[in-house]
């Protein structure tokens, strides 16, 4: 990965750096990256063809959104086969082709495993379906009377997170309307009971199928969940998971069990570690109330990485941002664990949207904004994520009819909420007109969502040949990242700046400073910087502007 060693770098006692603490993962949103068949939705075949252009990027790895078989209720975050490929996406000979191109690349191959919650088709709900109620199959999932004379209230108040009731009730064999059931997310995302035994062994057994076919690693859906309170007791404020679209029911998540089940999973990685050499990482999505709780999920012997959320919450505001990282320094990175940054993924609205204004839409601000977050982001001490389309500057679809919606959010809060599809639109890759080459053939062939015309300036081949482009700031960003030992790893120190700037010192000499502000400022160091998100002049920083200097 990186060839060189910063002073800070941790190493273990053979003198190893692990590979992960400051890796920049790349995030592989399968179903819109790139389709090899022509029938509109991306697949494992053509991951494979986009592997040398991510190689170009210069990223360590990518994490692949869920491939595995499923009814696609909330595109494979319903896993029907934890074990198998799609035929949607390809087959296993597929993915193996694809993780042997990523070895020879040195690109690492993550995939996402989902374990607070399977699919409704998966066999064994299927067959705790048919079970009775008490019985060893039912056992594996949280079913439970209902309430109320006839037990047609449900168990207990909680309300799913993309909303409705947390529970659904079930018609026994008699015919008659019998157990509920508890999923947090959709109907057809029953949780898994996590103190069952069978649940834990079955879970180590994908881990190893995974592990044995040569994948790097997992990112872990839903980190925070898995176990719920034991009683299932009302909730206070049943709908606030819903409300806020976090999970922050504290009875239904964060409970203290799960930290075992991260330390029984690390120590899978370890066993593989120690057969080749090769360190495996787990990276969480753990949602939790604070820093400091969010490090008890990075300790040495849990998970090695968790998002940092944090950062992609906060507002585009100097304030916010310092507090977040000095948060996040202190309580992640202060306890010798790898803060891991993130400003997108597929569940959140694009930061060149994010942080536009809408009085102010067509001025590219949010554009600017977004370049600038970019290069704080890699700066910061730690790993980073990048979500597919990011290093284009694609903005969100905000405008897609309400036919071709497809987020299970949108459909169960009466059409209300619409957050999800915008941000997963198939890749423009090369042309003037949909596809853009994201599927081969005609250009009546249709991405499985439609592609907005103005995508045509974003496609990859353009961004390529414009060296001005999101593309390349994202490509020198992260070459600067692998040569420059005050990057990646480490600590930072704040440095004093104007008003609307933070600015902050890596290493003795690396000054990287972001200027909020619309209006320039003088810049925190005379001369050329070594790489700004927009024209930057010797000794002013322009307003929505970040620059990397090397101060003497
Ligand atoms: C988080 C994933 O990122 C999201 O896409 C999914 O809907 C939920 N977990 C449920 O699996």
């Amino acid at each position: 990965m990186h060839n060189r060693c910063p002073p800070q770098r941790q190493v273990d006692g053979l003198n190893r750096h692990h590979w992960w603490r400051d890796a920049v993962i790349y995030q592989v949103y399968v179903r819109s990256f790139l389709d090899s068949t022509g029938d509109g939705i991306g697949d494992l075949a053509g991951v494979r063809a986009g592997l040398p252009y991510l190689k170009k990027l210069g990223v360590d790895g990518i994490w692949l959104s869920p491939f595995y078989p499923s009814p696609q209720h909330d595109h494979g975050y319903d896993v029907a086969d934890y074990c198998d490929v799609d035929p949607l996406f390809g087959d296993l000979a597929e993915f193996d082709l694809l993780v042997g191109a990523a070895r020879r690349l040195g690109v690492k191959v993550l995939l996402d495993i989902v374990p607070n919650h399977c699919s409704s088709e998966h066999p064994w709900f299927r067959e705790a379906l048919a079970a009775a109620p008490g019985s060893e199959a039912r056992a594996r999932f949280h079913f439970a009377d209902g309430r109320g004379p006839d037990g047609d209230e449900p168990p207990n108040n909680w309300h799913a997170m993309f909303g409705g009731p947390a529970w659904s009730r079930v018609t026994e064999a008699d015919g008659r309307p019998g157990q509920w059931y508890l999923h947090m997310f959709t109907p057809e995302q029953p949780d898994w009971n996590w103190r069952d035994p069978e649940v834990v062994a079955e879970f180590d057994r994908v881990l190893r199928f995974w592990l044995d076919r040569g994948v790097d690693g997992f990112r872990i859906d839903v980190a925070a969940g898995l176990f719920k309170h034991p009683e299932l007791p009302d909730s206070d404020d049943p709908e606030a998971d819903a409300r806020t679209r976090d999970s922050v029911n504290p009875l239904a998540w964060n409970q203290p069990e799960v930290h075992d089940v991260w330390r029984r999973w690390r120590s899978i990685c370890e066993e593989y570690t120690e057969r080749d050499g090769g360190e495996r990482l787990l990276v969480g999505e753990v949602s939790v109330p604070t820093a400091r709780e969010h490090a008890r999920y990075v300790r040495p012997d849990e998970l090695h990485q968790a998002f940092f959320f944090d950062l992609l919450s906060a507002p585009w505001d100097p304030d916010a941002f310092r507090k977040v990282i000095s948060e996040a320094m202190q309580d992640i990175a202060g306890t010798g664990s790898t803060v891991t940054w993130v400003l997108n993924n597929h569940d959140q609205v694009r930061t060149v949207t994010r942080y536009g204004e809408p009085a102010t839409e067509g001025s590219g601000l949010g554009a600017a904004r977004a370049r600038a977050a970019a290069l704080l982001m890699l700066a910061l001490p730690g790993a980073a994520y990048i979500y597919q389309g990011e290093e284009l500057g694609l903005p969100e679809v905000v405008d897609l009819p309400d036919d071709v919606l497809t987020d299970p959010i949108f459909h169960r809060t009466g059409s209300r909420a619409r957050i999800r599809d915008g941000c997963r639109v198939p890749l423009p890759w090369s042309g003037q007109a949909s596809p853009f080459g994201f599927t081969p053939g005609a250009e009546s062939a249709k991405p499985w969502l439609p592609q907005p015309e103005y995508f045509a300036e974003y496609a990859t081949d353009r961004a390529l040949a414009d060296t001005r482009s999101f593309w390349h700031l994202y490509r020198d960003g992260l070459q600067l990242r692998s040569t420059l030992p005050q990057l990646g790893e480490g600590t930072l120190r704040w440095l004093d700046a104007p008003p609307g700037v933070l600015a902050f010192a890596r290493g003795d000499d690396l000054v990287c400073a972001v200027n909020f502000g619309t209006a320039p400022t003088p810049a925190p160091v005379s001369g050329t910087p070594l790489l700004a998100s927009g024209p930057c002049p010797a000794g002013v920083l322009p307003g929505s502007t970040a620059a990397w200097w090397i101060s003497s």
